[in-house]
């Protein structure tokens, strides 16, 4: 029976207190962990967010009612306990923070009975993950959850500290807006009073903060809920946090200093990290040479070595029908893997051509020197050896190459450095290399849209030394962008942003987005800006990016109360989900199954 509390209050949690209590009364309720009853005896292990705690409960200290009771707790039981800290009768427990102390309880009450589990509470589970998030109340109870969840509280509450006494003021943005820019599918909420009306969910408060500047606020910041319709991966949700902001009247010096001393104190404040200042800085065309990704995981080497030069003249018609159709050979040496089985090398094969290459040359080095290699039969000794060379190959390495055109190329081989990295454990998992990537192409192509694409959004602004080539050489112009990045993972971004109106013009132009096109969709920045524009620019974080690196998080639901999964389903809430035949009604929405559609169309 579930009695209450009855104006018993809690003095502590489990966790905090020690030996420096021992002889105090003291009052703790949680959960409880685990009970042994040991006939005359009985051990109760209860659990609050801060930790564990072990209670003793003795009939001649406690009574016979709080022992019946203490008889019947089961694990999960919600209970109080009042009863004096000692040191512990038993064995000390080293894997406890409380392992020196006991309660020696005096009263005792059931504040919920508990029904069993579908899976033990603990940290580390082995649980099938969908069965957890069907019962995420519960798995929220683990420790290893509630831990990062704590550290995402301490996180956050850092991250406005500092930026409150740096002047920035926190103001909200709408949830209900129209579709903003960044590139990602929209979720569309229908409207009931505006039929036939969408508002969109904000892929991020961009347009709203820059019009905030166009109002003089100066320095904006936000802990902004932002949704994006986009296929999930292990860092990314349909709906995610953002810690962004904006300055007025600066420049990116001005951003990147002040996001330096950010990082450096929420790493300090939240787990005790010193980030040695000022972070490094990559121009993006050299993280690509180097690394084949414009978010480079600089904790260990294995860099791509271009050898174009090298083969071009080589009997080899993969190589050189690359080169012919302007793209590029490269490669990457993994050190000491040269007598790597041929089985692994054909999955590393597979998976250069999961990720889009048509296939993957590889050279082994024997620790005699001998070689075995799936393309040297069509070189001379001499342009072997030279390959070798160019690669830094000694005796023991494979030397694994791409060919195509370089977006591939890049993209093969980063993605194999990435895989071999972890394979081959090269690098420290407590190390946090932050890096600042620079000098960003303000234009992409498409290919599947045949036009350039803004690639941060199209209010970026470019670098004055580049704009002379917006027409002729759209492809060369680089964009005052910055994204900084931790440990491989692109944790934020931001840019310059246009603030003169023939530049923006120019660069719709450049987008192929007709004025009439632009007002439609933007008018009220464009308006915004005839009015007074200063100079601003801004970033945001993906605070919950932000956490999962910094609690070593495999994925980001980890770090995320309540997350979605891959098809961005709630399996708890069972979201999305049908509504009724009258909230449709009123919406002016009639629901057409994919079936019915086929069938219509044809
Ligand atoms: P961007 O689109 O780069 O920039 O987003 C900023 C950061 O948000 C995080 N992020 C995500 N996190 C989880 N799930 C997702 N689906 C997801 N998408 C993005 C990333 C990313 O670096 N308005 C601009 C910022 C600016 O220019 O000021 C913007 O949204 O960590
Ligand atoms: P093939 O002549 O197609 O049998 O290829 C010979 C070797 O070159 C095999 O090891 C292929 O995996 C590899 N290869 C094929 N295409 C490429 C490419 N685009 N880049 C690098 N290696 C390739």
């Amino acid at each position: 029976m579930a009695e209450s509390l009855m104006g018993l209050k809690r003095s502590h949690r489990c966790a905090e207190l020690s030996v420096a209590n021992v002889g105090e009364e003291v009052t703790v309720m949680g959960w409880v962990q685990k009970q042994r009853n040991k006939g005359g005896i009985i051990f109760v292990d209860l659990r609050d967010r801060s930790g564990i705690l072990q209670l003793i409960f003795e009939e001649s200290d406690c009574g016979s009612e709080s022992f019946a009771k203490a008889e019947k707790m089961r694990s999960e039981f919600v209970v109080a306990v009042t009863g004096i800290v000692e040191k512990r009768s038993g064995a000390v427990n080293e894997n406890l923070k409380t392992g020196e102390i006991e309660i020696r309880v005096k009263s005792a009450r059931v504040l919920a009975e508990a029904e069993t589990p579908p899976f033990p509470i603990e940290s580390e589970s082995k649980t099938k993950e969908e069965m957890r998030l069907k019962y995420r109340f519960l798995d929220l109870r683990r420790p290893d959850l509630q831990q990062k969840l704590i550290l995402r509280s301490k996180i956050v509450t850092a991250m406005r500290n500092f930026m409150a006494n740096e002047g920035f003021l926190e103001i909200e943005t709408p949830i209900l807006c129209r579709s903003t820019p960044e590139g990602a599918r929209d979720y569309l909420v229908p409207s009931r009073v505006h039929p036939g009306n969408f508002y969109a969910l904000p892929q991020s408060p961009q347009i709203f903060k820059q019009l905030l500047m166009c109002s003089g606020y100066d320095r904006y910041f936000q802990i902004a809920k932002c949704f994006r319709d986009e296929d999930l991966r292990a860092d990314r949700q349909p709906e995610f946090t953002q810690a962004d902001m904006e300055l007025s009247f600066v420049d990116m010096e001005d951003v990147m200093d002040v996001n330096e001393r950010l990082i450096q104190h929420v790493c300090k404040e939240a787990i005790g990290l010193d980030v040695q200042l000022p972070l490094p800085r990559m121009p993006w065309q050299e993280a690509m040479d180097r690394f084949g990704s414009d978010k480079p995981d600089t904790r260990f080497g294995m860099e791509l070595v271009n050898v174009s030069e090298v083969v071009k003249d080589c009997g080899f018609g993969v190589f050189t029908g690359a080169l012919e159709a302007g793209g590029s050979v490269r490669g990457i040496n993994v050190k000491g893997q040269g007598a790597m089985p041929r089985k692994k090398i054909d999955a590393l094969v597979d998976m250069a051509k999961g990720s889009g290459a048509k296939g993957l040359a590889y050279l082994c080095i024997g620790e005699d020197g001998s070689i075995k290699s799936s393309f040297t039969k069509f070189m001379t000794e001499e342009q072997v050896a030279a390959l070798i060379k160019a690669m830094d190959g000694e005796n023991g390495d494979l030397l694994l190459f791409a060919a195509d055109k370089n977006t591939i190329v890049w993209s093969v081989l980063g993605q194999l450095r990435l895989e071999l990295g972890k394979q081959l454990e090269l690098y420290d998992e407590n190390q946090f290399n932050f890096l600042w990537v620079t000098e960003f192409p303000l234009l992409e192509w498409s290919e599947e849209e045949n036009r350039f694409m803004a690639m941060h959004h199209p209010f970026t602004m470019p670098m004055e030394e580049d704009w002379q080539y917006i027409d002729s050489d759209p492809g060369r112009v680089r964009a005052k962008a910055y994204d900084i990045v931790l440990n491989g993972t692109e944790l934020g971004g931001g840019s310059v942003r246009i603030h003169q109106n023939d530049i923006q013009e120019k660069m719709f132009e450049a987008l192929g987005i007709t004025q009439e096109k632009a007002w439609e969709k933007f008018g009220y920045l464009l308006s915004a800006f005839k009015y007074g524009v200063p100079p601003h620019a801004g970033l945001a974080y993906g605070v919950d990016r932000f956490v999962m690196l910094l609690t070593h998080a495999d994925s980001i639901r980890e770090v995320i109360a309540f997350p979605k999964v891959k098809d961005a389903s709630d399996l708890m809430c069972e979201a999305p989900n049908v509504v009724d035949m009258e909230q449709l009604d009123e919406l002016g929405i009639a629901i057409v199954q994919p079936e019915e559609a086929d069938a219509a169309e044809e």
